[in-house]
């Protein structure tokens, strides 16, 4: 059965263009990217989906009294549209466990670090200014806490001498693009097995 994909974005969404383009090009790729939400109307990142045909949305935090009633109203979204997986491409909210358990082991991020290293939204500046010779991506089951949650794979990055944020930011991301829709796949086809903090992945 194809899973059906809800992917989180607040800004530029290359990663969601890399799992547009896993779908589009894998015939194995067992998802099928069902709505793309943000909690910006201005995140780019709903453009690419828009051009890919699908269904976006946006749930902005300045229609809600509060932060719970918002995730109420993006869980509802999700719910509407029967999304088996979430995926945090670039979305800077965090999320509470009452949204999480919505989907037991099937909320997955990307973050542009070696976790535990650097955690935060500020991963790479963190890296760079720390002196680290190598830094990279890791992608992530989700947990309540702030990058995180069991991990289901890493690649290495080389901090060359002449990097600043943007050109290392770029080879994270060139990576990310191999690994985060990889993953996504895996996860799509019930391939991953959650033991305490360890992922085990199924031939
Ligand atoms: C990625 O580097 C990811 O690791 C981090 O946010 C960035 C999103 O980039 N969580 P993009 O919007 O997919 O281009």
């Amino acid at each position: 059965m194809t899973a059906r994909v809800a992917v989180l974005v607040s800004g530029s969404g290359t990663n969601l263009q890399a799992l547009i383009d896993a779908e589009r090009d894998d015939p194995d790729f067992g998802g099928r990217i069902v709505v793309a939400g943000s909690d910006r109307a201005d995140a780019y990142g709903l453009q690419r989906a828009s051009a890919a045909g699908i269904d976006t949305v946006t749930v902005a935090m300045q229609d809600h009294p509060d932060r719970p009633a918002w995730e109420k109203t993006l869980v509802q979204r999700l719910l509407d549209q029967r999304a088996d997986v979430v995926v945090l491409a670039g979305f800077m909210k965090l999320l509470s466990g009452q949204f999480l358990a919505n989907w037991p082991d099937r909320v997955v991020n990307t973050h542009p670090s070696l976790l535990p290293a650097f955690r935060g939204a500020h991963a790479v500046a963190d890296a760079l200014a720390y002196g680290a010779k190598v830094t990279g991506c890791t992608v992530h089951l989700v947990d309540e806490q702030v990058d995180h949650g069991p991990i289901i794979a890493q690649r290495a990055v080389e901090v060359r001498e002449d990097d600043d944020d943007v050109t290392l930011q770029e080879r994270i991301k060139t990576v990310e693009h191999q690994l985060f829709p990889h993953c996504v796949k895996l996860l799509c086809n019930d391939r991953i097995r959650v033991d305490g903090r360890r992922v085990r992945v199924l031939d």
